[in-house]
């Protein structure tokens, strides 16, 4: 890998974990990895210095011009490397595109990357003024600014609550609704100047990143993503092969440790049934017990990897 495109790669994104992730994910040097968000392709940059030239490497992202760089930044690299433009919940349709079966290992890095939340025209941050956009593919039909215009007052609330776990939720709706009733709210800059006056003042920011986070979860469907591709990755790695996800707030951790946990358990009988009738058996052993966290060092370094979180997981049967 040149180091001219191990710049480029982190100049769009520093990718997290990424030490951890590698060490977790990789069980044998000539295997076929599957990055499933793989952004300007930094953690796969990382695992092309770790893998035998026989190894493949796919790496699928939404945002097509992350694609670009990362066919960029991996160009260079001596394995087999497919790069995708698609979501991950297409996961079989990708898989058998590429004539693969199975993958000795997965890895979601889940939410954003630095260039999509720099970049003013995507509309994904309150601190800086653009479109009120949000969406990952640019191809796709719902925008923020149709969710902020378009939806009831009670549905604004239920993002705002569910997704954003703002306790100003309802307030903020209410603003919304009566600021639109003059003029649609295009821009991140009206958003912010519309919703601000009823957060608390001590805690705005915060409150301000929990509105955009929840608006953001809609316009991509990000949940529902996710709990859609879990099962499908599970069924398509390798026994022996691993799963590793680094999520970013609590309502993806939590889709991702309910998952895993599930899984390890096998038995869906009610606690109180002395004896499994089910005759569900375990499909995984979590290999984090405690979640991963960034150290410090990499904190200070990257103040973006502060709430990274990595679960993993070894397919057992
Ligand atoms: C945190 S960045 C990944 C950065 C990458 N690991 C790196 O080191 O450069 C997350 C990426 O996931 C992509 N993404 C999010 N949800 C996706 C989905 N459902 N399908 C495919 N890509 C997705 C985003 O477009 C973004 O580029």
């Amino acid at each position: 890998m040149t180091s001219t495109a191990n710049r480029k790669s982190n100049l769009f994104h520093k990718p997290v974990l990424v030490e951890q992730s590698a060490r977790f994910l990789i069980t044998r040097l000539d295997g076929v990895y599957v990055d499933m968000t793989c952004g300007g392709g930094g953690h796969l940059e990382h695992f092309t210095r770790l893998l035998a030239r026989a190894a493949l490497l796919v790496g699928i992202d939404r945002d097509p011009e992350a694609v670009y760089v990362a066919r960029e930044t991996l160009g260079q690299a001596p394995q087999k490397i497919e790069i995708v433009n698609s979501s991950f919940d297409r996961i079989d349709e990708i898989m058998r595109g590429l004539g693969i079966a199975t993958a000795d290992g997965f890895l979601f890095d889940l939410g954003l990357s630095s260039r999509q939340i720099d970049s003013p025209e995507r509309g994904f941050s309150f601190m800086h003024d653009g479109p009120l956009d949000m969406r990952m593919d640019r191809k796709s039909d719902l925008t923020a600014e149709k969710v902020v215009n378009d939806y009831s007052e009670k549905e604004l609330a239920a993002i705002f609550t569910e997704y954003g776990e703002e306790r100003r939720a309802r307030q903020a709706a209410r603003a919304v609704c009566v600021r639109r009733k003059d003029a649609r709210i295009t821009t991140t800059g009206m958003l912010t100047a519309t919703v601000a006056p009823v957060l608390s003042p001590r805690y705005r920011n915060a409150s301000l990143a929990r509105l955009f986070q929840a608006l953001r979860i809609e316009v991509n469907g990000e949940l529902d993503q996710l709990r859609e591709a879990l099962p499908r990755v599970l069924e398509r790695l390798a026994v022996g092969g691993r799963a590793v996800v680094i999520s970013y707030h609590s309502l993806e951790d939590r889709i991702v440790k309910r998952f895993l946990s599930a899984e390890a358990r096998g038995c869906t009988c009610p606690k109180d049934i002395p004896v499994c009738v089910c005759g569900g058996k375990p499909t995984v052993r979590v290999l984090t017990k405690r979640v991963v966290k960034p150290s410090p060092d990499e904190v200070k370094e990257n103040v973006r990897a502060r709430s990274a979180r990595l679960r993993a997981a070894e397919k057992i049967a």
